[in-house]
């Protein structure tokens, strides 16, 4: 079994390391965590039963250690990436790959000179809410997607975080912090992205924080708080999307809505794993709630990961590899950069839809 180091004992690792030791317990062993931190390293330790805490600068150095977890904060991700890889480790890293396209794209290719590999967060789309429709989807059950729409509008998290300002700089914003989600769906959806275009506000703006913590704490935003996008597919459909941190409130919205020549399916919250599907068909007002199938519910993160550690022993393919994150990153950037540039931006990348998962083998097996 691969040993695997985690690097960063926030928020998001209890999950992880719930679901690690827990529903892919067969998959990996946890061998250590680091956090810059000593508190939460080994608050995490003992609450998970982790054998050995160490730098991320002892995990590069110690043979024992075959894969890399990154869960850090996103500014953090494209240097600990380049050194994991660099060691010869294989890596997962949380969303986003990094936080500008090119050093993705750098990444992915010193991983592939390297021979290791590098996946990425989210693993969401693995779940049983977008992997059932995919599959309705590409059965036809509404004809040709022909379009959709991405929503995530909110007051945006400076209105209950006690340390907000992170959300309004460079690598975040309602685009690069929920967006992964979202435009991971719709590529899973539509296949590969060909062109995309965008107008957005906020950037260079001041906010006033309005959580306990940070209340009347003024912040000037780095990265624009609300982006009004489109994405064009090379299936010829097109994408709406709609991220913001500026929505005081708002009428019930569907998170992503797929419209097809003979019906439309509303997806789950991408955030999610699971959720009611609906399915809506043509010339009728009714919309129909629809059986969702598969093994990810509830938070199964670390499903992707524990994908690519079987990849990595049998060689089969794993979905939330590097290409997939890589596609999500271009998008995301290219989006911004029309915002500031006023352009239609290309895509560059490319990107093929990995296999649904197969519905009968059980929890952790692929
Ligand atoms: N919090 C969530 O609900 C959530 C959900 C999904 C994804 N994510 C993603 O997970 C990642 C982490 O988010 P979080 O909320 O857990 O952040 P966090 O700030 O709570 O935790 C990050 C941890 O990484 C540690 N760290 C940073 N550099 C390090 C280094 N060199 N060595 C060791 N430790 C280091 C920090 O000390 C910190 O404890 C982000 O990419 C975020 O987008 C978070």
């Amino acid at each position: 079994m691969l040993n695997l180091g985690v690097v960063g004992c926030g928020n998001i690792s209890s999950i992880y390391f719930t679901n690690l030791k827990g529903m892919f317990k067969n998959r990996v062993n946890v061998y250590a965590c680091a956090d810059l931190v000593e508190e939460k390293v080994q608050a995490a330790a003992k609450e998970f039963n982790i054998p050995h805490i160490m730098t991320f600068e002892e995990m590069l150095e110690c043979d024992e250690i075959d894969v890399i977890l990154n869960i850090t904060e996103p500014v953090n991700h494209y240097w600990i990436n380049k050194a994991a890889i660099l060691a010869g480790k294989h890596v997962y890293c949380e969303k986003p790959l990094s936080i500008e396209f090119s050093l993705g794209k750098e990444l992915v290719q010193l991983a592939e000179e390297k021979g290791v590999y590098l996946g990425g967060a989210p693993d969401t789309f693995m779940g049983v809410g977008i992997q059932t429709c995919r599959k309705y989807i590409d059965e036809g059950l509404i004809g040709t997607p022909l379009s959709g729409v991405a929503i995530m509008i909110s007051r945006g998290p400076d209105c209950w975080h006690p340390n907000p300002g992170f959300f309004f700089e460079k690598g975040a914003g309602p685009l690069f912090d929920m967006g992964p989600y979202y435009v991971t769906t719709l590529v899973n959806i539509f296949g590969e992205a060909e062109s995309v275009c965008a107008i957005g506000r906020g950037i260079g703006e001041e906010r006033t924080f309005t959580s306990k913590a940070q209340y009347g704490t003024k912040h000037i935003n780095e990265v624009e708080t609300h982006i009004s996008g489109t994405i064009k597919f090379k299936s010829g459909a097109v994408a709406t999307i709609l991220m913001s941190f500026d929505v005081q409130n708002h009428s019930p919205l569907p998170e992503v809505e797929i419209y097809g020549t003979t019906g439309s399916i509303k997806i789950p919250d991408p955030n999610c794993f699971d959720g009611e599907i609906k399915y809506m068909i043509a010339k009728n007002d009714g919309c129909q709630p629809m059986p969702a199938e598969g093994k990810y519910r509830g938070n199964s993160r670390g499903v992707g990961l524990a994908q690519m550690l079987n990849a990595i022993e049998t060689g089969k393919p794993y979905a939330a590899n590097c290409y997939q994150t890589l596609h999500v990153l271009e998008i995301m950037d290219a989006l911004l950069k029309s915002c500031r540039e006023g352009r239609f931006i290309e895509i560059t990348t490319s990107y093929n839809r990995a296999e649904l998962l197969d519905v009968d083998l059980p929890v952790g097996e692929f």
